[in-house]
């Protein structure tokens, strides 16, 4: 096993970074480049201003925080193909094959952003993106070049059985800090199982959130903005303090904690609960376009589980309506959403029909072209760039310019002020939706890529109605 210290290449990305400012400035004056996400990040920017959400910049201590670790440099070959696994982990590796974490590098969306980082900072990106996408790669010296002509079958299929069993500790709570000791004892939650094929060995770690944490915890290594923040998040709100591990909700087959008996190979032990390896969160939509029905629709439970809706109305003298919209996040372990929260939208339909079903308002719905309202309430993240407009673009991200979330275990409310405009009974719907991509990002990438992507999905994740008379 060979270690060489590549700290002076994550300076180097760092500063590249760095210098983003200046060449933001030039880009953003690109016209195809504003239009991009313009219809969403419009209506974002007035919300940001309207409801005074709280805004959080980067502060100086988190860039000390972001100190990039050294990372770690194996021989190629040093880490096993899952196929390898496969023999004796039959059912582990047929759910793990259709995970995100099996297409982290592949899939064409991942595929996309990564390129546009890759051209926007020269090259600068690769590494720091790779450390996490495809692990076995840039530990392993294939990548860079960035096209992945370097890679070797096993360092095609992501984040693999291999690469998170020969982890022994982590080095740092972010941006991919695990250490690495590839070899022939296999690491893992219990230590006591026997295998012909290889050592086993307890290793605390996989037991634990941090385990997931330190890849799902992103911080721009220039400035210390938080690209992703689910571990931090965890680490500090109810189920952190609980200690309800991201495993107890994401490596199980349903949404919520529970246990699924079962064997991790076929000459194992019975075990009273087997970890599920599918790793479920809420790409139904890339997982549709994969072909991995099953994982979409377990997608789509998650998403249902996370949220509840409760409305509140009253209706004036003069036929106002004032509507409130409560949206609980009774599912989750952290913010709703999470993740690359720059990329995804949840946000809020209100649909109010008169007793002939006519629509006399509506807010959040879905247009022709698959684009959502652009003055609905959304849900999301989005950053700030060298020149403070607002970017979905991770690399340029200076500091966050619009946050707005539902906290685990929290709730956030908006009032709409609606005119009825007649004496009658009117219905109300309202249901709260999530996408993984906003369409315009997605039309975007189809026309610079040549690549084609299905209308993006919009999943419902809860919904309320209620009746009012005027
Ligand atoms: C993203 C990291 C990750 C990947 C990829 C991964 N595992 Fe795991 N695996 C874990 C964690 C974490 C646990 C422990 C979960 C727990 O106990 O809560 C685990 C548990 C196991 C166990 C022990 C099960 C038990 O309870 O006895 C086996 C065996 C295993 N994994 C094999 C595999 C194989 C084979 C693959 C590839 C097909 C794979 N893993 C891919 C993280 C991973
Ligand atoms: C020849 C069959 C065989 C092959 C091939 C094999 N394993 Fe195993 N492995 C087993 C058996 C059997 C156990 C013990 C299961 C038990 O009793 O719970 C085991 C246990 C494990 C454990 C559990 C460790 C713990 O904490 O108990 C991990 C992790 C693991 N294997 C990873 C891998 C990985 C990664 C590969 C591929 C590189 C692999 N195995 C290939 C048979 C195999
Ligand atoms: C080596 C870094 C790494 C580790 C370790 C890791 N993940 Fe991930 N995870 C990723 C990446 C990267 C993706 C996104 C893949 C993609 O969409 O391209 C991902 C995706 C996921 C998703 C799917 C999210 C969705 O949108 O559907 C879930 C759920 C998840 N991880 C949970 C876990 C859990 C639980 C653990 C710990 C047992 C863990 N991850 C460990 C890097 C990691
Ligand atoms: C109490 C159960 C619970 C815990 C604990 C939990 N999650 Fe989740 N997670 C969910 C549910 C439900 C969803 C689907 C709703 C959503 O997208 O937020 C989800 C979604 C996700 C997603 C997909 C978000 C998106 O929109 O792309 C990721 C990634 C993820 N979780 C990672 C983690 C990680 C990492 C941890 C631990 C630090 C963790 N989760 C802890 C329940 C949980
Ligand atoms: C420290 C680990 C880490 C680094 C570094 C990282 N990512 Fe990720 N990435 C993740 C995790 C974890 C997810 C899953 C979150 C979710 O599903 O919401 C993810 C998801 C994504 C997705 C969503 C894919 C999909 O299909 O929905 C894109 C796009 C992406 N990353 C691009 C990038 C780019 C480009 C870079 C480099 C500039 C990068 N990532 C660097 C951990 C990382």
């Amino acid at each position: 096993m060979k270690r060489f210290a590549l700290f002076a290449l994550f300076v180097l990305v760092a500063a590249v970074l760095t210098s983003c400012g200046l060449y933001n400035s030039k880009m953003a004056s690109d016209p195809a480049d504003v239009e991009t996400v313009a219809v969403v990040e419009d209506a974002a920017t007035e919300q940001a201003e309207e409801t005074a959400e709280p805004v959080v910049a980067a502060t100086e201590e988190v860039v000390e925080e972001a100190k990039p670790a050294e990372p770690q440099i194996f021989e190629p070959g040093s880490f096993e193909s899952p196929d390898r696994c496969k023999n004796c982990h039959r059912d582990i590796y047929n759910d793990w094959k259709e995970s995100m974490h099996a297409h982290a590098w592949t899939e064409k969306w991942y595929q996309q952003d990564f390129m546009m980082a890759h051209h926007e900072t020269d090259g600068a990106t690769d590494l720091l993106c790779g450390a996490c996408h495809a692990p076995i790669a840039a530990r392993t010296g294939q990548l860079p070049p960035a096209d992945g002509s370097m890679f070797d079958e096993t360092a095609k299929r992501g984040i693999s059985c291999d690469f998170c069993h020969t982890v022994t500790g982590l080095d740092q709570m972010y941006n991919m800090g695990h250490v690495s000791e590839p070899g022939n004892e296999k690491k893992g939650p219990r230590g006591d199982g026997r295998s012909l094929y290889h050592g086993v060995k307890f290793n605390e770690n996989h037991t634990k959130a941090d385990f997931c944490g330190s890849c799902h915890m992103v911080i721009h290594p220039a400035n210390g903005t938080h690209i992703i923040d689910t571990w931090q998040d965890w680490k500090t709100n109810w189920y952190g303090e609980q200690n309800i591990t991201c495993q107890d909700c994401h490596m199980t087959p349903t949404p919520g904690v529970q246990e699924t008996p079962g064997r991790a190979a076929l000459l194992g032990k019975w075990r009273d609960n087997m970890p599920y390896h599918g790793f479920v969160g809420a790409s139904s939509y890339v997982q549709d376009a994969m072909g991995n029905k099953k994982q979409a629709e377990m997608a789509r439970e998650y998403l249902k589980s996370a949220a509840e809706m409760k409305l509140a109305e009253t209706v004036a003298g003069d036929g106002n309506l004032a509507l409130t919209v409560e949206v609980h996040n009774v599912g989750a372990g952290h913010k709703i959403p999470t993740g690359t929260t720059y990329i995804r939208i949840m946000w809020l339909e209100v649909i109010v029909t008169d007793a002939t079903g006519k629509v006399v308002y509506s807010s959040g719905l879905v247009d022709e072209k698959n684009h959502v309202d652009p003055d609905a309430v959304f849900f999301r993240v989005q950053f700030r760039d060298a020149d403070g407009n607002l970017t979905g673009k991770s690399w340029r991200a200076q500091g966050i310019g619009y946050d707005r979330r539902i906290p685990a275990k929290g709730m956030d409310s908006e009032t709409y002020q609606i005119a009825l405009p007649a004496k009658g009974e009117y219905q109300v719907s309202t249901r709260l939706m999530y996408r993984s991509f906003t369409q315009a990002t997605l039309d975007e990438a189809a026309e610079r890529t040549g690549e084609e992507y299905p209308p993006v999905e919009s999943v419902e994740m809860a919904a309320a109605q209620t009746r009012v008379v005027f």
